[in-house]
């Protein structure tokens, strides 16, 4: 689905000889007799995306128990104070659907209207987030690759923004692996909370992507440019240990005692008044909060223009293929 607005050719030849394994000779003998021709390709590709997908089955969502029933990849839930919204597709590690970005954006615009003080984010089993989904990539609207990529802009900027603009205390309970957004969009919140077994990872540059989240601003401003562009330029996987030291934890404990020691602070920060909390928030973020708006433009920006180029395509189309030789 990601295409570049000119396709090459020769180009992408090595990539579709190894897909070529994956989908047989024939394919390939329909694809060369199509010659260079832009329109054919394109549609070859999506053709190509379609029966991987379909060699994959259809996708699975997982079910949450005991939880709202209106939305369908969250377990939404608000005790003692604290609303509490956990990404509930564990077998897939948290990766983030279309799906799951508006079911975020609508959670966090409810969590921000309710009556609790702090608002958590979490993951379900042994994962925080693995990012973007990228199958997302995969779904290709009738306007085509470069309507899909305009679309993934809009909700990505939407997404980011009700975070940016959100009102009370943020935390993230990191409760084990986070990559690219979710790891991204950590600096725009006010307590993260690591497990030891978490790690911080943000492969852009391998996917022939750019920073979003606001990271390009957010995380030169908390670890310097020189730490920040070992992330978000050469793909440096932090420790939970690191990212402190980085000051892009708040704390980390034991993966034994994670749940409760955090659950004991959670507890006694949202006894504290509520009003107080958010408007000293809204201070400390106030002053910087039209230039995340800006921010988060530029970077959504840069990335619609990233997911039409060779680089990002020919990632992808890496993903895919190392599933498919699993
Ligand atoms: N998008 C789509 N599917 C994803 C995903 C993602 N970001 N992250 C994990 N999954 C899927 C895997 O494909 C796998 O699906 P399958 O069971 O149908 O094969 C399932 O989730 C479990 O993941 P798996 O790879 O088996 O677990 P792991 O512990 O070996 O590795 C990751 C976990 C996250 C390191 C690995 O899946 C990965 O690198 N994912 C891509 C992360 C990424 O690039 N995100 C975008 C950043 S910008």
């Amino acid at each position: 689905c990601i295409w570049p607005h000119t396709f090459n050719f020769d180009l992408t030849l090595d990539n579709l000889l190894w897909m070529l394994d994956f989908v047989g000779k024939a394919k390939w003998d329909a694809w060369k007799s199509l010659g260079s021709v832009s329109q054919d390709a394109r549609q070859q590709y999506v053709d190509l995306i379609d029966s991987l997908l379909a060699a994959e089955g259809p996708a699975v969502a997982a079910q949450p128990t005991g939880s709202a029933a209106t939305f369908d990849t969250l377990l939404v839930s608000t005790e003692d104070n604290i609303t509490t919204i956990r990404l509930n597709r564990p077998q897939k590690k948290n990766a983030i659907t279309v799906e799951m970005y508006n079911e975020v954006i609508k959670a966090l615009e409810q969590a921000g209207k309710d009556d609790s003080v702090i608002t958590v984010i979490t993951g379900s089993g042994d994962f925080y987030c693995s990012g973007n989904d990228l199958t997302n990539f995969t779904k290709i609207p009738e306007g085509g690759i470069e309507q899909m990529a305009k679309d993934a802009g809009e909700l990505l900027r939407e997404f980011v923004k009700a975070f940016i603009d959100f009102p009370k205390p943020l935390v993230a309970v990191v409760n084990g692996p986070a990559v690219g957004v979710s790891v991204t969009l950590l600096g725009l919140f006010e307590i993260v909370y690591a497990t030891e077994r978490a790690t911080f990872h943000t492969p852009f540059s391998q996917l022939g992507q750019s920073p979003e989240g606001c990271s390009s601003y957010t995380f030169p401003k908390i670890m310097g440019n020189a730490k920040a562009s070992e992330m978000l330029l050469f793909n440096k996987k932090l420790s939970a240990v690191q990212a402190c030291a980085q000051g892009l934890v708040t704390e980390v404990f034991p993966d034994s005692s994670f749940q409760t020691e955090v659950a004991t602070r959670l507890k006694a920060y949202a006894k504290l008044p509520r009003n107080s909390l958010a408007l000293s928030k809204q201070l400390i973020r106030g002053t910087e909060k039209e230039r995340l708006h800006t921010v988060n433009d530029q970077e959504v920006e840069r990335l619609v223009e990233r997911w039409l180029s060779d680089e990002c395509m020919q990632a992808i189309m890496s993903f895919f293929q190392a599933k498919a030789k699993l």
